[in-house]
Formats: structure tokens, C-alpha cells, sequence
């Protein structure tokens, strides 16, 4: 049925290198949205581990053409498809909703669809703008969902849409994701902007958790090798923070790490009066990753121990680059 169906469905310019044995332990691994802050990184500690890596370019496989996308996914012979593309950007979101839904909801349905045929794992990622953020507190996958923008609505209808067309498939919500220092996050450009001497400022009135694009590759390496199935919470461990206090303990690591003699102080700035935020953002949207943790056995850092490793990762960027 597979092979047949990825017959019916091949057409020219789909994936026709030589395919690499894999053992038991090593996978075929197809990554989309590979460019990105965290699909860079997965890309990279995926290969390290040894695996084999497939990323096409959003040129080689774009994905709001269905047809192509369910074609690239059938002959691709993966093992496991992790799904980092999206369109993250919440005001480009609200600019053009017909795109996010395409890119956020229909083509991680598609890729989940395309797997329940060929038998490929797939882990789809997600955010915590889903959530709920209305109150103070850390949730738990069962928590209620609320999106309150675009870039949310969509990315809640993939959840959705995914795991009805793949009842396996996996849901990862990653949140405030750092640790590229070629994408930076809010925290790689705080870092950037206090080594310049620039004047610093952060929102103080919202909350959730930063995630390392690296923990989210090796968690989700991990998770492929499980049963679960279903959303399950990804991020690093501790109380909710603010961007103000994430932006703090980033200078504070520099400090540590001998980078500023003293941590410059940072502004605090009410979500309401950031003027390019054109769009609604939730204010409580922490999560708490006890099922991956606890229940799976997953480590996963403390959101301290995250920015650390974000700003050593930076600084030895900034090094390199002038050594
Ligand atoms: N960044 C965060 O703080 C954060 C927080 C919560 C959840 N998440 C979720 O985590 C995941 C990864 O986010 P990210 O920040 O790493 O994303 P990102 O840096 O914005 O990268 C998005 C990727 O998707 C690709 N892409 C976009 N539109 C495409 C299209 N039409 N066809 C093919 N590829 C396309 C992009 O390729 P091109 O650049 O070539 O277009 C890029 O590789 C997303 O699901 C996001 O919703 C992120």
C-alpha cells in the first residue's frame, strides 16, 4: 500500500538520491523548515548523532503545494519527520491568514497524513501562544486553549488537523525558543545590544519559558524512540519568567562568563506599549513539562541553565568571528 501509493503519487524533481542504509539505531530523518532558528539546529544535532538528514529547501518542497508536499513525504523512505517550518512571525501571520493557515494548519496535516501511510514517525512543533494565557500559573498539556491571534488560531487548527489525520502522531509545544546564535532570539539580542552599549528594554508583564533549539532536537530524537503520541509540552523546567527576567539572567550569565564587567540595567516595558507589536499577545502561556520529564524520562534543563548555555553559545560566535 506504501510503495504503491508513493508510485501513484511520484512526479519529477522529488527526492531521488542514493538512499543510505540505516541501522536500528541511525534513522532517515526529514526535517522541514530546516533554515529556521530551531530546524538549523535540529538539523545539526540530528547529524551528529549520527543520523541521516533530509532538508529540502523551501524552493525544493514549498508547502502550500499539497500535492507536492504529500509526494516529497512519501518517497522520502524517512523514519521520522520533524516539522520545524511554520510562519512564526505573528504580525506577518495577521497580514496574510490564508498563507499561515496553509503553512501552520494544512501542510503539518499533510506531512501527518503522508506518515500515517508510510508508517514514518512525525513530530509536528507547536507553541504556547495556543494556550490560554489569561491567568497567572504554569499548564500542563490538558490546559484550556484559547488562541487570541492569528499566528495562534492557526497553529492550534495544525494541532488539531494533525492528529486527525495521524492519531500518532507527536505535538511538541516548544516556547521562546534560543540558543542559535544565527537566528537570534530576544535573548541573543539583548546580549548583542549590551555589548554595544545600546540602551536595553523588555517586556515585564509577560510569562512563559525559554526553550534551547538544541534540547528541543535532542528531546524530540527521544520522544521518536517512545509510544507517546498526543501533545506534550516542551521546554525547560522552573517558574514562569518574564522577558524582562530571562533578559536580566542573560546579562548576569555574560557577567559570569567574563564577557561585561557589570550587567547594564534593562527597562521594563508593558506588553501593551511595544508599538511594533501590532497583534494581541497572550500574557501566561508558561508550560510545565512534568509529562516529558517525569513521566518519559526526558531531561530537560532549568530555564536558568538554558540561557546560560544560549549566551556561552553566542559569545563563542562573537569570538570566532574575531579571532
Ligand atoms: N521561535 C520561537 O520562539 C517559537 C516559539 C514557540 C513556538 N515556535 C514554533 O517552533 C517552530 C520553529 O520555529 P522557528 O522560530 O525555528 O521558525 P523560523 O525560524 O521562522 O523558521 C521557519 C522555517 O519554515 C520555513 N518555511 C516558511 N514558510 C515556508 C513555505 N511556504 N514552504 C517551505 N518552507 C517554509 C522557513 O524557510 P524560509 O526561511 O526559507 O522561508 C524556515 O526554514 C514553529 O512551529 C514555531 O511555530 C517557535
Amino acid at each position: 500500500m506504501q510503495k504503491a501509493l508513493a508510485r501513484l503519487l511520484h512526479t519529477p524533481g522529488q527526492p531521488t538520491e542514493p538512499q543510505t542504509p540505516t541501522t536500528a539505531s541511525t534513522m532517515r530523518i526529514l526535517i522541514f523548515g530546516a533554515s529556521g532558528r530551531t530546524g538549523q539546529i535540529v538539523q545539526r544535532i540530528a547529524a551528529a548523532a549520527g543520523h541521516h538528514t533530509l532538508t529540502p529547501a523551501h524552493a525544493d518542497c514549498p508547502l502550500e503545494n499539497t500535492h507536492q508536499l504529500s509526494n516529497y513525504v512519501l518517497t522520502s523512505n524517512a523514519d521520522l519527520i520533524i516539522n520545524c517550518a511554520a510562519i512564526s512571525n505573528i504580525e506577518t501571520c495577521a497580514a496574510d491568514p490564508l498563507q499561515a493557515h496553509l503553512i501552520n494548519a494544512l501542510a503539518p496535516a499533510t506531512m501527518a497524513l503522508a506518515c500515517r501511510h508510510t508508517g514514518a514517525r512525525f513530530i509536528h512543533l507547536s507553541t504556547d501562544y495556543v494556550l490560554d494565557g489569561r491567568r497567572p500559573g504554569i499548564r500542563n498539556e490538558s490546559a484550556k486553549c484559547r488562541p487570541i491571534n492569528c499566528y495562534a488560531e492557526t497553529k492550534r487548527e495544525g494541532e488539531y488537523q494533525t492528529l486527525e489525520a495521524n492519531p500518532a502522531a507527536i505535538i511538541a509545544r516548544v516556547s521562546w525558543v534560543c540558543g542559535n546564535p544565527a537566528r537570534p532570539s530576544f535573548i541573543e539580542s539583548t546580549l548583542t545590544r549590551a555589548l554595544a552599549g545600546q540602551p536595553l528594554a523588555a517586556v515585564a508583564d509577560k510569562y512563559s519559558l525559554p526553550t534551547a533549539a538544541a534540547d528541543i532536537a535532542r528531546a524530540a530524537l527521544h520522544l521518536a524512540t517512545t509510544e507517546h503520541s498526543g501533545v506534550i509540552h516542551l521546554t525547560s523546567s522552573g517558574a514562569p519568567l518574564s522577558w524582562w527576567h530571562c533578559a536580566t539572567l542573560a546579562l548576569q550569565a555574560a557577567v559570569q562568563q567574563g564577557a561585561l564587567a557589570e550587567a547594564p540595567a534593562i527597562q521594563q516595558q508593558q506588553l501593551d506599549s511595544v508599538p511594533f507589536f501590532r497583534e494581541p499577545r497572550p500574557r501566561h502561556t508558561a508550560m510545565d513539562n512534568t509529562l516529558l520529564t517525569t513521566t518519559l524520562g526526558i531531561p530537560m534543563p532549568t530555564a536558568e541553565q538554558t540561557i546560560h548555555a544560549a549566551v556561552a553559545a553566542a559569545l563563542a560566535t562573537i569570538r570566532n568571528a574575531a579571532s
